[in-house]
């Protein structure tokens, strides 16, 4: 069944729009007729807007750090002066810190690790839901990852970080159930992304973690930016403080 969405006149706002998952759902929202606002730390961004445009679309980057309270800000606000509003957020900017117990983690990776992965989460909605409780409510989706409600091993800031974005992402759902902002998050497996390209890439590391994935194979960024699609649009109805897991649920850990 093909499904095609309609977010003309919708103003879209991502983080990590400059590469991987958000780009590609930067570029899914422009194709169904949204304007889009990218926050990114990388100027890859601008190659995004570049896509979109070139294809007809309407999008801008506005550089970004996730972890700067003040820069979130200028990001919302400079969609708000643009557009009038922001109707949709898609907060999905992440690190992964390197692969390794926890007692050899430097303190510096764990405060990266949570700066962008949690507290980017947390500004981020912290500066957009004033803008969607103005306009009557709004969809947010977070990016957490399958480490965000399992664990694996060598990666525990980026566990604790993701865990709190599925947490965040709950509680604020119930603080504005009732405004008319949905807020969901996704938990991603292991996607073809430039995140996880060094291991699918590596004939040695692949077929360990391709022996994780319950479809067998890595998803790519264009389906989790359906899934996006689908909880951001009408027919997402109701759906809110939802975890959902891009290719399948996993249980062994
Ligand atoms: N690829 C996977 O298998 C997978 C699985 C689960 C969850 N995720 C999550 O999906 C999200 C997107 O990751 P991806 O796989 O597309 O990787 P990616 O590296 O392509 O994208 C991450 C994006 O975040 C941006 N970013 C990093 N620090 C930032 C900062 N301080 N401020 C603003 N932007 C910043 C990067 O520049 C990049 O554009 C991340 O939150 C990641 O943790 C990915």
């Amino acid at each position: 069944m093909q499904v095609s969405f309609d977010f003309t006149d919708k103003i879209v706002v991502i983080t990590g729009g400059a590469t991987g998952i958000g780009r590609a759902t930067a570029v899914e929202f422009a194709k169904a007729g949204a304007a889009v606002v990218v926050g990114d730390i990388d100027d890859r961004a601008a190659e995004t807007v570049q896509i979109i445009t070139e294809a007809g679309g309407t999008a801008e980057f506005v550089r970004t750090d996730v972890t700067d309270d003040a820069s979130v800000q200028n990001l919302v606000d400079v969609a708000v002066e643009k557009h009038g509003t922001i109707d949709i957020a898609f907060n999905n900017a992440g690190v992964l810190p390197p692969t390794a117990p926890l007692h050899e983690q430097t303190v510096e990776d764990w405060h990266r690790t949570m700066g962008v992965d949690a507290t980017g989460v947390f500004l981020a909605m912290r500066h957009q839901i004033p803008v969607m409780l103005k306009a009557g409510g709004g969809s947010i989706v977070n990016t957490a990852s399958v480490a965000g409600v399992t664990a694996d091993p060598g990666m525990t800031p980026y566990v604790a970080a993701k865990h709190a974005v599925v947490g965040m992402s709950k509680g604020a759902a119930l603080d504005y159930a009732t405004e008319g902002i949905r807020i969901n998050v996704l938990a991603p497996g292991l996607i073809r992304t430039p995140m996880t390209e060094r291991w699918l890439d590596d004939p040695e590391i692949a077929p360990r973690v391709l022996a994780d994935s319950p479809i067998g194979r890595a998803a790519e960024p264009e389906e989790v930016a359906a899934t996006v699609l689908y909880l951001s649009s009408d027919m997402a109805g109701a759906v809110t403080g939802s975890v959902y897991r891009v290719d399948g649920g996993r249980t062994a850990h």
